[in-house]
């Protein structure tokens, strides 16, 4: 049986189209879920919309529009725009469909009738233009006067349905702190910054209201309650069970579901949400639920040095995010996010001098033009096919090598040193770039892709030390020619394979150029790879046509 993985972005308000921090943490996961595709992983991915927000009612309002009108536009652009930045998810989620709701209102009820979500008295500052709660510290740090009108708040008691949070505070410090595991399944938040945030913060928990009124309707009602909705964020936060809780997915939610969010939306993640399963697991019929094994939450996305308002005009929107793609290609972009974005704990910039410069760096000079290298040598040298490597031996022999990480390695470092190839190098390297990948903890991709890139380098690396276009000259030397080429090719196969999470596009065109099938075996296979076969040494069939083509990633030029 495959392993199974279950990747989540946060649902994504509707009030308006995405931008490129939505855009982010979807490209993101669909690497991650690509990159376990790839290695034969049965993969769910699922991310989707939110949609019973007060600020869609809002921006429906403005608009002439019913909330579900406008939140029909909204989910549709957001639909589109993921199938256009090839995103593979696995379903979307609409939290206005019935599959939803219905799901949402059982789990609520099992809670209401275990006792965990109880009816209460809710009293706080009450900001009526905004039809919201103010907390008591915000309160007094306005003046008790509303910061978006300044009329002045109001004490407000109302009936509230809440959520027992509290009674889970020591559980949750046991998960965290300790790392122990419920039903074999621990539950863990990183970067480690960020879950000492929250550990401090759930030491101070208090129980949470978990309905509103007065929301017009647009909303999930509360179980035997019409007058009450569910909250928008307990509504939501469960979207991560209902579309996976059927017979045939919940295998997937078992397997420990991995959410990937911003910081903004930390504590809903880190705390409400596993205190909730925990709840729901202690209820009739729902044994089968555990708790997401990983909650990783990155930084944020910054724009040419500032925060992105639509007023400085830095946004990066759905035109600019177009133009980027028009411009460079959409590996291009994909590539950008993955290496250049705010995993951890720092934010990051998104300028267009640094776009360029990694495209340039990276995409041009490294990738694209190794391939090319590669590939006109071969034309030129060899007739246009993949020589044999049999031909002559190069100043070390193939067989002492597995993979072509060892074999980059020892052309730079051992032909030089006299360093000795047997020490299992490429767990070293190959094996870092791909852990780092798949690693649930910590999922690195800045790492894992700087080594592919590496390995990349290493291949010009190694024609610099090689020289086949100087060996050319004298044709008794061309099996030698042969034989590095060979090399080379092969091992742009295997940095491609590596690569092709986040550049699906570029990689597939250079398998085709190799003549690799894997894009069709991963189609006849639900979508399932075979990396560790593919990272093998020696598969390219000599003989086979290498034609040439276009440059993968042409050198950009700023126009004057
Ligand atoms: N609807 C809630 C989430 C509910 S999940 C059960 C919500 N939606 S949101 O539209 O505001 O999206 C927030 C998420 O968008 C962030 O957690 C992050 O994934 C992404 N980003 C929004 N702005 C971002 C940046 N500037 N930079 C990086 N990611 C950002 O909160």
């Amino acid at each position: 049986m495959p392993n199974r993985f279950y990747v989540t972005t946060p649902i994504y308000y509707v009030n308006d189209r995405p931008h490129i921090g939505h855009v982010y943490t979807t490209t993101i996961a669909d690497v991650l879920a690509r990159y376990h595709r790839l290695a034969g992983d049965d993969v769910f991915f699922l991310t989707g919309v939110d949609e019973h927000a007060a600020k869609v009612v809002d921006a429906a309002k403005e608009r002439g529009l019913t909330p579900q009108q406008w939140a029909d536009q909204n989910a549709a652009s957001f639909r589109d725009t993921f199938a256009k930045l090839a995103i593979t998810n696995d379903d979307f989620v609409r939290t206005s469909e019935d599959r939803h709701k219905k799901k949402v209102q059982e789990y609520v009820a099992a809670l209401m009738k275990s006792g965990d979500i109880y009816a209460g008295q809710y009293e706080g500052w009450y900001d009526a233009g905004q039809e919201e709660y103010v907390t008591d510290s915000k309160a007094q740090e306005s003046g008790f006067k509303s910061p978006i009108n300044g009329k002045p708040l109001v004490r407000k008691t109302e009936k509230n349905y809440f959520f027992k949070l509290s009674a889970y505070r020591e559980q949750l410090l046991t998960l965290l702190e300790k790392g122990e595991k419920i039903n074999d399944q621990g539950f863990d938040v990183q970067p480690e910054a960020r879950k000492n945030e929250i550990i401090s913060r759930i030491r101070e928990m208090n129980d949470v209201p978990i309905s509103r009124t007065g929301s017009g309707g647009w909303g999930i009602p509360v179980p035997g309650d019409a007058e009450q909705t569910i909250y928008v964020w307990i509504d939501a936060l469960f979207n991560y069970l209902t579309y996976v809780d059927t017979p045939e997915r919940r295998p997937y939610w078992q397997s420990g579901a991995v959410h990937l969010i911003a910081k903004d939306i930390l504590w809903f993640h880190a705390a409400i949400w596993p205190a909730m399963l925990l709840a729901l697991a202690k209820c009739e019929g729902y044994d089968w639920v555990n708790l997401p094994k990983l909650v990783y939450a990155h930084s944020f996305w910054i724009s040419e040095g500032q925060k992105m308002s639509k007023s400085l005009g830095n946004f990066i929107d759905l035109e600019k995010i177009d133009q980027y793609v028009a411009t460079f290609g959409l590996d291009a972009l994909r590539y950008f996010l993955a290496t250049q974005g705010p995993l951890g704990t720092t934010d990051s910039d998104f300028a267009e001098a640094k776009f360029i410069e990694t495209y340039n760096t990276d995409l041009a000079n490294v990738v694209g033009n190794c391939a090319s290298r590669i590939i006109n040598m071969t034309s030129r040298y060899w007739g246009g096919k993949v020589p044999s490597s049999a031909n002559a031996s190069t100043d070390f022999n193939l067989e002492d090598f597995e993979t072509f990480v060892d074999v980059a390695l020892y052309a730079i470092f051992g032909s030089r040193t006299g360093w000795e190839p047997k020490g299992n190098v490429h767990k070293m390297v190959g094996l870092l770039a791909v852990s780092s990948l798949s690693d649930s903890k910590t999922p690195n991709l800045n790492c894992a892709l700087h080594y592919a890139i590496t390995l990349v380098s290493m291949i010009d690396e190694y024609i610099e030390i090689t020289a086949p276009f100087k060996l050319a000259k004298d044709p008794a030397k061309l099996p030698e020619v042969g034989t590095i080429l060979y090399n080379c090719a092969e091992a742009i196969r295997v940095a491609s394979a590596l690569l092709w999470p986040v550049m699906p596009g570029k990689m597939e065109e250079l398998w085709r150029r190799l003549g690799c099938d894997y894009a069709q075996q991963m189609q006849s296979n639900g979508g399932r790879g075979n990396l560790d076969e593919w990272t093998k040494w020696g598969l390219l069939q000599p003989g086979t046509p290498i034609p040439a083509g276009d440059a993968l990633f042409p050198r950009y030029q700023p126009p004057k």
